[in-house]
């Protein structure tokens, strides 16, 4: 691609610490998401700023305090190159979405574009126009806190919804000032570490790195992002940061991408500490030979890259690629044109949390729960029943932010305790036990306004601390005495509905089995209250779908539903007394079986499935397969289903997973009617990752399933033939 000979005129009057200096990229005094290092205060770096030693900051946010910044660089510094914004605006600026793993059990990628659209114009109106997301790590473990900021399990599902997250920020024109960049990150498997312990090694096949971890990435590079971030941790042996396979072998050469890469978070200066280099020099010295252009918060390139190339350890030519790449993304943001472009005092007024961006929210709260049990119909509720309601996260307002919501206002979301009394409902409130420690002084006073209740519903589990980054988990259940508190007020004898707030799947079964009712809410966002009361008197019917599988047990982690067959099956049909042995795949102590599985989510009303029919059962190279459904709304409320439809390869050269999610819809019916479902396959839709890596179709059978979840739907049946 032709270069912009302007940026290649700025370059060439530039001092090598010039050059150096736009490598350097370091957070702001407004607060931290690192490893604990004091905020640098603010006239350290004004005289970075007017010295070229750093490129940008991040963490920084307001059109005043921005510009103040840009001024300094414009107006004081040598060649007025202007800096970089950073921030990681992960599911919201000031209006706060639901943590992206709830959006993804959505399956709503429009309104996933939506949001991402919102968090853009908001934060660019603050000033910030390079974000640090979408996060688009596959995980099936979820020990791992950061499982909250992604797409959960799988593959397709994760890498359509980066897609729409890189449209939402970046627009159809970087330069836009209410567009950003986006980023695409960890780069790359980070969320497949040993032990599910955040930024421990990722060690795995090629093939299945291809197959499984990397599609969301390519999916999100194929959109266009503008930047990569390189993971914290060490992959097959080699710290991403430092790690030329993944930098340069795969995204430069195989990829052609010729966007910036941003390390993480002092990743540079911690390839010495993974062992993999003898000190930060030298840290920093494989780091920019494998890759990476741009050092977040290590200083390493300010402080080493210099003394490298007087040793001819690096060609200036090579620093001139990254310093091209980095002012290049500052020319696609338009920043040379008008270096003031993004923060706006009047458009900081104007375009905050407004009641559109707030309605959304309220949207995208509403179909991001997910209803996992509902018995007898419990939900929804009778405005005319006096609710108990109880549980740390009921009235907290700070919690319903999620991880990852640092521009948020503590106070702002609408509380549950808030929302389900502007629903209409007659409410007594007790907060029943303490979010971080176990303590059971008040426990008598839930039980008290149980008592005095029809229903009581229970808000429990993780605080927005509980979850995101460096907050793995060993085990999995209510935190500290939660569950006591549930079996107490269960024992009363009312009707217990539990909603649970998280970051990641929890392991229930006692909820799953004693609750009446039983609705993941995840971290609602600003809209919590109103969205929880929406949905819990039924003026708005739960649609949400399990992006990520709950186990029955932490011992089953890793758990998903792609789990291959092995050559010993175990399908549930024999209970092996304990004295005994057999000889299948499977556990003594506790089902193969998740708790709930993957596109799980029940509704108010019914939907049941019927009539599948291939247009063909016989294909060739080429061909194409519709396939179609009859969905029929046969309960009482107009509602919506998710329904999906996978891929099972019966025999291939590499063992097959046991299905692969090809397409879903959602699909709003009315109750009584029905409607065909269609969807249309590509001979892509049928291609495994063969032993060579390429993705091809191998003659033999197949299974189409079409479902409202992973288990339960339709089959049939097909042949490809070469
Ligand atoms: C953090 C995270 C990364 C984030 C960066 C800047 O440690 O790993 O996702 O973008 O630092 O806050």
């Amino acid at each position: 691609m032709s270069k912009v000979p302007a940026l290649l005129d700025l370059i060439a009057q530039m001092t090598l610490a010039e050059k150096v200096g736009q490598l350097n990229f370091v957070v702001g005094d407004l607060f931290i998401t690192g490893p604990t290092m004091k905020p640098t205060t603010s006239d350290k770096f004004d005289d970075q700023i007017r010295n070229g030693e750093i490129t940008g900051l991040f963490n920084v946010y307001g059109a005043d305090y921005v510009h103040r910044l840009q001024e300094i660089a414009m107006r004081e510094s040598r060649l007025g190159i202007p800096l970089l914004i950073g921030a990681d605006v992960i599911h919201g600026f000031k209006t706060v979405f639901p943590i992206p793993l709830a959006e993804a059990a959505s399956w709503n990628l429009e309104l996933i574009e939506r949001t991402a659209q919102i968090a853009a114009k908001e934060s660019t109106a603050a000033g910030i126009h390079f974000n640090f997301a979408p996060m688009c790590d596959i995980s099936r473990d979820a020990r791992w806190g950061r499982v909250a900021e992604g797409a959960g399990e799988d593959p397709y599902l994760g890498g359509l919804i980066a897609q729409r997250r890189v449209r939402g920020f970046q627009g159809d024109d970087l330069s836009k000032p209410d567009t950003m960049a986006a980023c695409v990150k960890h780069w790359a498997a980070y969320g497949a570490p040993e032990g599910g312990r955040d930024y421990q090694s990722v060690d795995m096949s090629e093939h299945l790195f291809r197959s499984t971890y990397l599609p969301p990435y390519l999916k999100a590079l194929e959109a266009g992002a503008a930047t990569v971030m390189t993971a914290f941790h060490d992959f097959n042996g080699v710290p991403c940061t430092a790690n030329e396979w993944l930098l340069k072998t795969l995204l430069r050469k195989e990829l052609n991408f010729d966007g910036v890469v941003v390390s993480d978070w002092g990743s540079i200066a911690e390839v010495s500490a993974h062992g993999a280099a003898e000190n930060e020099a030298g840290a920093a010295l494989k780091s920019f030979q494998a890759g990476t252009d741009l050092d977040m918060m290590s200083e390493g390139y300010l402080k080493y890259l210099i003394p490298a190339i007087k040793e001819g350890k690096i060609q200036e030519s090579v620093l001139d690629e990254s310093v091209y790449r980095i002012l290049k993304l500052k020319n696609d943001l338009g920043l040379f044109d008008d270096p003031f472009r993004y923060g706006n005092r009047e458009r900081e007024k104007l375009e905050l949390k407004t009641k559109d961006h707030l309605s959304v929210a309220r949207q995208m709260a509403q179909q991001s729960f997910v209803l996992l049990k509902n018995e007898g119909s419990m939900l929804p509720l009778k405005k005319s029943l006096k609710v108990a309601l109880i549980g740390p996260l009921a009235d907290n307002a700070p919690d319903m932010n999620g991880t990852w919501s640092f521009f948020a206002e503590p106070d702002d979301p609408v509380t549950i305790k808030e929302g389900l009394e502007e629903a209409g409902l007659d409410v007594l409130f007790a907060q029943g036990c303490e979010l971080y420690h176990s303590t059971t002084k008040h426990f008598p006073l839930a039980k008290e306004i149980a008592k005095q209740s029809d229903v009581v519903v229970m808000v429990l589990g993780e605080s927005a601390v509980m979850n995101g980054e460096a907050a793995s988990r060993a085990e999995l259940g209510l935190p500290d005495n939660q569950l006591e508190l549930f079996r107490e007020i269960k024992e009363l004898g009312k009707p217990v509905i539990v909603l649970l707030s998280c970051g990641r799947p929890l392991v229930v079964p006692e909820l799953a089995e004693e609750a009446d009712a039983l609705m993941v809410i995840w971290s609602p966002g600003s809209e919590a209250g109103h969205a929880v009361g929406d949905v819990l008197v039924g003026d708005v019917v739960p649609s949400g779908k399990l992006p990520m599988t709950f186990p029955n047990a932490v011992g089953q982690i890793p758990i998903h539903y792609q789990m291959k067959r092995t050559g010993r099956p175990y399908l549930g049909n024999y209970d092996e007394p304990a004295s005994e042995r057999i000889y299948l795949s499977k556990y003594r102590d506790t089902p193969n079986e998740p708790l709930f599985p993957f596109g799980y989510g029940l509704t108010y009303t019914k939907f049941e499935l019927s009539d599948l029919t291939l247009s063909q059962t016989c294909m060739e190279p080429g061909d194409s397969l519709e396939v179609c459904v009859n969905l029929t709304n046969t309960g009482l409320y107009d509602g919506t289903e998710v329904v999906q439809l996978y891929i099972s390869d019966i025999k291939a050269s590499i063992t097959p997973v046991a299905k692969a999610l090809k397409a879903f819809e959602r699909v709003t019916l009315p109750s009584g009617e029905s409607c065909k479902v269609k969807f249309k396959l590509e001979e892509k839709d049928f291609q495994m990752l063969n032993e060579n890596r390429k993705w091809i179709v191998e003659p033999g059978d197949f299974e189409v399933f079409v479902g409202a979840n992973v288990n339960e739907g339709l089959t049939a049946r097909l042949e490809w033939t070469l």
